[in-house]
């Protein structure tokens, strides 16, 4: 049975479709509705916008559910590897055999970059953002393969696809190596995907590179955990930019630094330096607690709230429960771990985290595994990246086959100056307090 809903704007009534996914969630679709009435409709931040219909991801954030394709996220964490979950994100089905091992072949097989490409390292500062490079560097990407970027061509999408899958890593690792000032470690096809990234990341020419398969396995498992999120931050970027037909590294560079933003992927980072700032200021957790809640304060915990999640981030329970394995066999006693408990027991039973649904997220667990890893806090929101690529790609893939395809373009209400008539440069004065937003003051100048 087809349902509308009924819009009634000044004497005029309109009738909206209402479209209906395969979970029951209802759109009100709105395509036609300013060619119908003139009006546009505004939601700062999208929280009630819709932007595509999509096959992909699931997540019910009041029940805490996540599913790829159908398939709940525990069941991938616990039984698929990382490439298997970017098989079923970029082609809708888990993998037989044969393709698991056809797909796991090319990817790795790709798995080196262009040595002029690695030159490009050579022009960072010591101490780049390891983020700046990795998302310069995908970008760099295309000037290497402009024969092959076709992006509605499916034979150079799977191509390309490929290639950023079994790059990107490599890229991240010499990203790493770059800021430390070592050789950088060629990757090693030999290994599984996660087993890879840690060679490349940990070893050294000088001396032999102890890799422990369960510490790949947890890697593994956090690369799945961040394969996709439906229609996120960096993810909504990859489409924006993809939806101008831009190639597809462009379009995932353009992901990378979307994620980089602290209340997105880089809150990973931004969990441990807090962490570390409550420790060093002697571990009063209430004290961070009660600045959170300060409305005069700017101070967030980073790792808690969720656009969506208004329950426990499903992911986080796993990370946790990871955490939990890989520092108890490493025998890491993180003092930073036990900041983070107390944090998360003084806001899950605080009114103030409770009435706002404020639950620990993804990040607030990934960043302790990673260092009990080894990797560097500046390198979370790196690693965040390559598992979040299946998840970029599978949706442009989705986003440039559609059927309705456009250009991404949202409208706006303005809300400045009405016309006005050009003032000579030699005629303006200077305004003590001038107007640059609806909010903001632009500084007093001399
Ligand atoms: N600490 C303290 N208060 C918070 C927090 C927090 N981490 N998050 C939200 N709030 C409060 C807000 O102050 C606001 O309070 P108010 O209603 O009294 O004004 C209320 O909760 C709602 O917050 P919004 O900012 O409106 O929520 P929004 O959905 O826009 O933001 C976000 C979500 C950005 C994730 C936010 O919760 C946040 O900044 N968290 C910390 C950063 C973080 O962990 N980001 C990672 C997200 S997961 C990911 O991207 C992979």
């Amino acid at each position: 049975m087809s349902q509308t809903a009924t819009l009634k704007v000044d004497d005029t009534t309109y009738e909206l479709p209402i479209v209906v996914g395969s979970e029951g969630e209802r759109a009100i679709d709105i395509r036609d509705l300013r060619a119908q009435s003139g009006l546009v409709t505004l939601d700062n931040g999208y929280g009630s916008t819709g932007a595509c219909e999509s096959d992909i991801t699931f997540l019910d954030g009041e029940k805490g559910i996540l599913r790829h394709r159908g398939y709940a996220i525990e069941d991938l964490a616990e039984h698929a590897t990382f490439l298997e979950v970017a098989y079923l994100m970029i082609y809708g089905e888990l993998p037989t055999e044969d393709e698991s091992a056809s797909f796991v072949s090319d990817v790795t097989r790709h798995s080196l970059i262009h040595e002029n490409l690695r030159l490009m390292f050579q022009g960072f500062p010591l101490q780049a953002h390891p983020m700046a490079i990795l998302s310069s560097t995908l970008c760099g990407l295309s000037v290497f393969y402009e024969d092959s970027f076709a992006p509605a061509d499916p034979e150079h999408a799977d191509l390309t696809i490929r290639r950023l899958l079994g790059k990107i890593s490599t890229i991240a690792a010499f990203s790493y190596k770059k800021s430390i000032g070592q050789p950088f470690t060629y990757p090693d096809n030999s290994l599984r995907y996660a087993a890879n990234l840690l060679n490349m990341l940990f070893s050294v020419p000088c001396e032999p590179y102890d890799l422990d398969p369960d510490q790949a396995a947890a890697l593994d498992q956090l690369l799945i955990l961040h394969a996709d999120h439906e229609q996120n931050c960096s993810t909504s970027t990859v489409r924006l930019v993809g939806s101008s037909r831009a190639n597809l590294y462009a379009s995932v560079s353009a992901g990378c630094c979307a994620l980089w933003g602290p209340l997105h992927g880089g809150a990973n980072q931004a969990v441990i330096e807090m962490l570390q700032k409550i420790h060093d200021d002697g571990g009063n957790t209430e004290k961070y607690v009660e600045m959170a809640k300060d409305r005069n304060s700017d101070f967030r915990l980073m790792g808690f709230g969720h656009r969506v999640y208004k329950n426990f981030d499903p992911r986080a329970r796993i990370i946790k429960r990871s955490c939990d394995r890989v520092l108890e066999k490493l025998g890491v006693i993180d003092p930073l771990l036990e900041i983070a408990m107390q944090l998360e027991t003084a806001a899950l039973e605080d009114d103030f985290f409770i009435e706002r649904k404020l639950y620990p997220n993804v990040d607030f667990y990934s960043g302790i595994l990673y260092r009990a890893l080894g990797i560097p806090t500046n390198m979370f929101t790196v690693m965040f990246a390559i598992g979040r690529l299946p998840g970029w790609i599978a949706q442009w893939k989705e986003m440039i086959t559609a059927p309705d395809a456009r250009i991404g373009r949202p409208r706006q209400i303005y809300t400045g100056p009405t016309a006005r008539r050009f003032i000579p440069i030699h005629k303006r004065k200077g305004a003590r307090h001038r107007t640059v937003g609806r909010h903001e003051k632009a500084p007093i100048r001399g």
